[in-house]
């Protein structure tokens, strides 16, 4: 009869006494041997468990340790104790799993993010990583409601495909030829056609271009998938596999993308802080104590859930990718040497320049438009100028480019010429240009990077700290 128990967090908000219910959990910790903070993962708050002298034996007390599972009948009553409002006077107490205190890694003290990381089986039991979890999950079910709600129809996008959307080469084969003995053809270069799709194939690193297949007869499209990079950067903001969020939307030009794109931030920031408010005041919580081993002017002049406020209340800046360079450039920053790589018009913006213009300069969110074309993936739409095209960047205080996206070039001659100089293998993607050679329209979309948007929300410093099982150079454990 395991589902006629009652989970904490329903409990503990209904707080309703005399009545006889069953909890699960797992044990927090056990103190003179009759309080047990029992916690189910329904949220942060434990449920104290009053174990009364006599009820259990010195056997079974001794089992009581931290992280063993329990199940606990009782009565909910009023609590005399100090930080709950109730707790269960249990009347029997059956430990389903033991937990050797000897040998169980998370003890009830502080451990380190970098302790957790390696043992993120485990970590999910920490009030951090519930927190952080409970968020994501959040976040997720808010990206769903707030296109279904718009009309968006949801695209699964292949997660094997042929092609390289981004055309920066940073893809991950896919292949069942053997690594020693791969069939050559007569030039010497390994034989694909022998391979398993009869061509070489690669994990995905967007659902970009297929979803502009299905937006030219859905107008608006969106996907949520793992996308795959592999980039050898060993950063707080970079995954091999993270989750990427792509809207596609046909009749949009740059200006509709860039609002989308807002009000959708702002959204999945509302929707975690209405459905998550204790989670998050736990966060901002814990990141203010980690801050306070900063020295002052490295600390967050906000705190979390103002931080996030801010971002609900005030319209992201919009500026130009020469008006960026010309800011970087007359910053006293540039002036003094203070940057690593150097600024000028051409440029990629490097994350110390990302980071001037969001934390120093403007404080709040930033949306950069008409990026030098050179430094930009073929698909996106030529300005008049020759020189730009309509991509936008969002970057987020604290992370960097939380969003990529762009008007598309959907003008079949441009699109051709600028796929040619790009070196574009043109002849496998006539599928793609076939949808501007039928009924093309102008269109845009972008991609949101969803663990970054998860450690805006969260506070979390480093990326592997909110996905479950992170993929980073050198690393694939779980
Ligand atoms: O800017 P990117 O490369 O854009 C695209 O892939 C487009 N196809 C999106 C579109 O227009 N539909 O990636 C989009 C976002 C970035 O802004 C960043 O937030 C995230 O994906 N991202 C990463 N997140 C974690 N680890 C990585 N290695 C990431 N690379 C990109
Ligand atoms: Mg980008």
């Amino acid at each position: 009869m395991f589902n006629k128990r009652t989970k904490i967090k329903n409990l503990l908000s209904a707080a309703e006494t005399g009545k006889e219910v069953t909890v699960m959990g797992w044990v927090r910790t056990f103190r003179n041997n009759q309080f047990i903070a029992l916690n189910d993962g329904s949220t942060n708050q434990n449920l104290q468990v009053v174990a009364a002298l006599g009820l259990l034996n010195d056997e079974t007390l001794k089992r009581i340790t931290t992280g063993a599972s329990l199940k606990v009948m009782g009565e909910l009553v009023a609590s005399l104790g100090k930080g709950q409002s109730v707790e269960l006077k249990a009347t029997s107490i059956e430990i389903l799993g033991d937990s050797d205190a000897e040998q169980y890694p998370l003890q009830p003290k502080k451990h380190s993010l970098e302790f957790l990381r390696e043992i993120a089986h485990l970590r999910f039991r920490t009030n951090t990583f519930g927190a952080v979890f409970r968020v994501r999950h959040t976040l997720a079910f808010a990206v769903h409601k707030f296109f279904n709600d718009k009309g968006f129809i949801y695209l699964h996008t292949p997660i094997i495909t042929a092609s390289d959307a981004e055309g920066a080469g940073e893809t991950f084969r896919v292949t069942t030829l053997p690594l020693n003995n791969a069939p050559h053809d007569e030039d010497g270069n390994i034989n694909f056609k022998e391979d398993f799709f009869g061509k070489s194939t690669n994990l995905t690193v967007s659902g970009q271009l297929e979803g502009e297949l299905a937006a030219m007869a859905f107008s608006d499209i969106y996907t949520f998938g793992p996308t795959f990079r592999a980039e050898n950067s060993n950063t707080t903001r970079h995954l091999a596999e993270f989750w990427m969020i792509e809207p596609e939307m046909a009749f949009y030009d740059i200006e509709d993308n860039m609002n989308l794109a807002e009000e959708f931030i702002r959204y999945i920031i509302q929707y975690a802080i209405d459905n998550n408010k204790d989670d998050l005041e736990f966060l901002a919580q814990r990141l203010l104590d980690e801050e306070k081993q900063l020295p002052q002017d490295k600390r967050s002049e906000l705190g979390l859930i103002e931080k996030l406020e801010f971002v609900l209340k005030n319209a992201f800046e919009r500026i130009t990718y020469t008006e960026a360079i010309d800011i970087l450039l007359n910053s006293a920053a540039y002036k003094k040497k203070k940057f690593k790589y150097d600024v000028e018009w051409g440029i990629d913006l490097q994350s110390e320049h990302e980071r001037y213009l969001v934390e120093k300069h403007f404080k709040k969110p930033v949306i950069v438009t008409g990026y030098p074309e050179q430094i930009k993936a073929f698909y996106m739409r030529m300005n008049d100028d020759g020189k730009t095209v309509a991509a936008m960047d969002i970057l987020a205080p604290g992370i960097g480019e939380i969003v990529g996206g762009s008007q598309r070039e959907e003008r079949l001659d441009k699109l051709t010429a600028r796929m040619q100089k790009m070196h574009v293998p043109i002849d496998e993607m006539q599928w793609y240009l076939d949808t501007r050679r039928f009924g093309s329209v102008p269109h845009a979309g972008f991609g949101l990077g969803f663990e970054r948007m998860v450690q805006f929300v969260t506070g979390m410093t480093n990326i592997r700290d909110v996905i479950p099982f992170a993929r980073t150079p050198k690393n694939c454990e779980f």
